[in-house]
Order: structure tokens, then sequence, then C-alpha cells
């Protein structure tokens, strides 16, 4: 990526940086951005002149901001407080806005103001909108009113963008009034994923992965993001949006764009946008008539998770008894291009499922004849590739070999790697790597408006025909892999989820 070229060489001083932060009281500020601004400062990718001005109705003063953001940054940051003095000088940076949104605009400019003519320069500007999305159009406004839209100036947002397509074009109308969308940068963190990133490293620096990525040996791809976590405290939101609107439309169609666009020609920028909206757009819409061949959705009850009891979904702290608010989805998805035409893409994503498992499968075709018989049970299990994610970052082949005898038998074995055991330290979280990047202007990893626009257009007829459908909820009690409705989905097509292996392999 651009933002990984080296820092400015000595004597050719980086530009300043303002970096706006509305909402700065809030639970995002608090738990996300701020924590990586604060990595990017301790790996010095912050430059000297930076100013972190937080915006939000209480009253308060930069020394209170600090206080509150210092017990944020030593939970959520990777490199934890550290010295005193580390803190120290990067609380200095912050200043304090109290203002509601619509003074925002005109508290702030005279603060850029004075930077500006301490600092003998123009700041890049960063305008993160750290709110709730109902309170966006207003703030692009209030900012705009004061002319911080300016040339140059980055707005920052992050889902939920719209509830469905009418919406979310309606937000980006908001937003256009105000800034163009060279300057609007939307934050999908699972783009920000080392994880993520690396299934294009694996697919596109390896000769030998390409040649067979394409329908002519791949069989079927199954994505799987699992959470054991419930709804939490976010039952206002969540029973609002629920696991379509939550992960699908976003994150888990970014990681089918990772897993079926094209090679771009260099990492970064429109081009790598433009190859995941060629996926986008290539995937065959869901008819609103015949969703259920195409989706499944379920609900948690009651269950059991490492030896707890938990409470269904409908029991939770502000969830409706009745609720209708699906926590688990599943959608069949066909991308009808040269490379994937009829290979069927499954996703599916569900909370307090019984492991906490990301994995993106890759099964193969088989071979058109086998000369060597399988050991009995083990002729059906194909030949797969699993990128997993979480618990632990790996890849697995799963391969046949022959079985040591006399007999001639195959039998499945697995070639692993983990990136722990290459690789040490932890990464860069999500919010860093994006962060990084929006200081630098490089959009790659952020989305642009036509794709979440695309995204939409796809979900939008499962959320209408869902809407109009009874439920059977609760349908799968917590500590399960979710409803049989999406086993049933899969099976259609003679194929089953795989439960992922969570054995960890031994260390050392
Ligand atoms: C968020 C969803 O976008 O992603 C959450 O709103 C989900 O429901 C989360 O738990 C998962 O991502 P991460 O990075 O927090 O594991």
């Amino acid at each position: 990526m651009n933002s990984d070229q080296p820092m400015p060489a000595p004597g050719t001083a980086s530009p300043p940086v303002v970096f706006v932060l509305l909402g700065a009281g809030g639970d995002l500020a608090w738990r996300l951005v701020v924590p990586a601004l604060y990595d990017l400062y301790r790996d010095g990718h912050l430059p000297p002149r930076f100013a972190l001005l937080g915006v939000d109705q209480k009253p308060g003063t930069a020394r209170s901001l600090a206080a509150r953001l210092h017990d944020g940054v030593a939970e959520n940051s990777r490199h934890g407080i550290g010295q005193d003095t580390d803190w120290a000088k990067f609380a200095e940076s912050m200043d304090y806005v109290s203002a509601g949104i619509d003074q925002a605009g005109a508290l702030l400019a005279p603060r850029l103001a004075t930077l500006e003519r301490d600092w003998g320069e123009k700041p890049q500007l960063v305008l993160y909108l750290a709110l709730p999305p109902a309170f966006f159009g207003q703030a692009a406004e209030s900012l705009a009113a004061a002319g911080l839209n300016r040339d140059g100036a980055r707005l920052v947002v992050e889902k939920p963008l719209g509830s469905d397509l009418d919406s979310y074009l309606e937000l980006e109308r908001s937003l256009g009034r105000h800034f163009a969308e060279s300057q609007i940068y939307r934050i999908d963190h699972f783009l920000g994923k080392e994880t993520a990133q690396n299934i294009l490293a694996l697919r596109f620096a390896n000769p030998i992965f390409e040649p067979v990525w394409n329908r002519n040996h791949v069989d079927h791809v199954a994505i799987t993001v699992a959470e054991t976590l419930g709804v939490e405290h976010r039952a206002g939101y969540y029973e609002g949006a629920g696991a379509l609107r939550d992960m699908v439309q976003n994150h888990l169609l970014q990681l089918l764009c990772l897993v079926a666009m094209e090679p771009p020609v260099i990492y970064a920028g429109d081009d790598l946008r433009n190859r995941r909206m060629d996926v986008l757009h290539s995937l065959r819409p869901i008819p609103e008539n015949d969703v259920d061949r195409y989706a499944a959705r379920g609900q948690y009850g009651p269950g059991w998770i490492d030896g707890k009891p938990l409470p269904g979904y409908r029991q939770e702290p502000g969830v409706a008894p009745d609720s209708d608010t699906e926590t688990y989805a599943a959608l069949k998805l066909y991308v009808d291009n040269w490379r994937w035409q009829d290979v069927p893409f499954y996703l599916r994503t569900g909370k307090r499922m019984a492991a906490p498992a990301w994995e993106i499968s890759i099964r193969f075709r088989p071979v058109p004849h086998r000369a060597f018989p399988a050991a009995p049970g083990e002729a059906d299990k194909p030949v797969s590739l699993i990128l997993r994610m979480q618990p632990e970052e790996s890849l697995r082949l799963r391969i046949f070999v022959k079985e040591p005898g006399s007999h001639r038998r195959l039998r499945p074995v697995s070639l692993d790697f983990a990136y722990a055991e290459e690789f040490a330290g932890q990464p860069p979280g999500a919010y860093e790597t994006l962060l990084k990047d929006l200081l630098a202007g490089e959009v790659g990893l952020f989305m642009r408006a036509d794709q979440v626009e695309a995204a939409w257009r796809l979900v939008d007829p499962v959320l209408r025909a869902w809407a109009s459908q009874p439920t059977d909820f609760p349908n799968y009690a917590a500590g399960t892999w979710g409803p049989g409705c999406a086993d049933s989905l899969i099976a259609a097509d003679g194929h089953a989820w795989l439960i992922p292996d969570l054995r960890r392999r031994e260390h050392g």
C-alpha cells in the first residue's frame, strides 16, 4: 500500500494533521479510534505536528478528554499505555470542543485557524464521524457551513450505512451535498484486518493457487464467521439490524470479494476497489419470490457454551420477548463471470455459535479417476484449502496421501501453516491499518459508494421477503452451529458446512 512507503526523508517535514473526532465521548472513539491512533503514534506514524480535536456535547476540557481516553487506550491499544511520558506527550496533542452537532463546525473553525497560524501551514484535515449514522447528514452540513469540507479534507464514516438500499441512498445524498466522493472514507473494518489482506497475498504472491482458483477446479466455497458472543449490550442497535445487515451486507461480502476478485495491477487505490466492485457487480440477484432457496436465518434460544448456561436472544436485556431479529444468516451466492460461473459461494454468520471460528474453505473438485481407493468413510472428503482467521490465523491444505502399508489406500492429511509460529509479535489492528491509510490518502481498503450500494441491492430482496414471512424463532440453541434450515440450504446442493476443526496445533 502507499502508506507503507517510508516516512518523508529528513529535512522534508511531513504535513501537519488535524484529526477532528466528532463523538469523542462515545464508545467507538474510546474502544477503537483513539487506541489505534495511539498505536500509530507509538510506532512513529503520526507526524510531529498532530492535533486531535475531540468534539462532544458534554461539557469538558482537553484534560478531561485525555483522562477518559486514557483507560480506553490502556485497555484496547496494541502497545498499551507504556511509559507515562509516551501517553503524556500524546495527550498534549488533544483539545476538546464542547458542542452539539449543529454548532460543531462553527466552534471548530477558529481552533483550526489558530493551529494553521501556529504551524504556518494548512494541515491535512480529517473529520471522523464517530456518531450514530442518524447524525451524519447534520454533521456534514455543520462542518461544511464552516468551510471544513475544503479541498483535501477527508470525512470518515462507518456502518451501519443505512438499513436498506433506500435509506443508504438517502444517507449518501445527505453527505454528497457537502462532500465529494473522493473525500469520503467509508470503513469496513474487516478490510483492515491483517487476515483479510493475507487472502490476497496468498492468492497473488504464489504461482500455485491461481491456476486452480476457478470453476474448473473449485467445487464450492464456504465462508463462516461464527461468534460465541451474544448481542452483549448492543440490543438497541441489533434489534433493528440483525445478522444480515450487521455482518453479511458488509463484512462477509467483502471477504467473498477478496476470495473471488481478479488480480489487481497494483495493491492500492481504485485498482483494488474496482476489482472488488467487479465481484459485487457479478453477484447473481436473489429473486424475492424464491428467497428460501438462497437464504436461511435463525435466532438463538437458551443453550450452553463452555459449560455455562446462556439465555436465548429474546431473554437478553433490551430485546423484545417476541423479537424476530435474526442472529444467524446464511446465503448461497453465485458470481456470474467466466472464472466462477455456477460455483456456489456459501456464507454464514451467527452469534452464540459453538466456537469462535472464522474460516474460508475452498473445496476442490474430485480427480476425474481414482486408481487408489480411499479408506472407508474418507472417499467423499474433498481436497480443500482452509484459510482460518480465528481463533488462530492459519492455513490448512487437506490432501490425500497413500496410507503406509502393503494395501493401496488413500487417506486425507493436512499440511498446516500457522502465522504465529512463523512471525513474532502482534500485527497491527484493523483500525490502525485503516487510519494509517487514511492519513496517507490511500483509499484501496475503504468502501466506495457504488460498492455499498451494490451490497444493499443484493440483500434488499432477502430483507423484504423476510420481513413479510413468519419465523419459527428461536430455531437454534446457543452453543450450536446454527439452525437446521441453514444445513438444508447447503444440503440441497449435496454439500455440508464443515465443522471447523478447532484443535490447536502443538507449537514447538
Ligand atoms: C461488527 C459487528 O461490525 O463486527 C459485530 O457489528 C461483530 O456484531 C463484529 O461482533 C465482529 O468484528 P470484530 O473485529 O469485533 O471481531
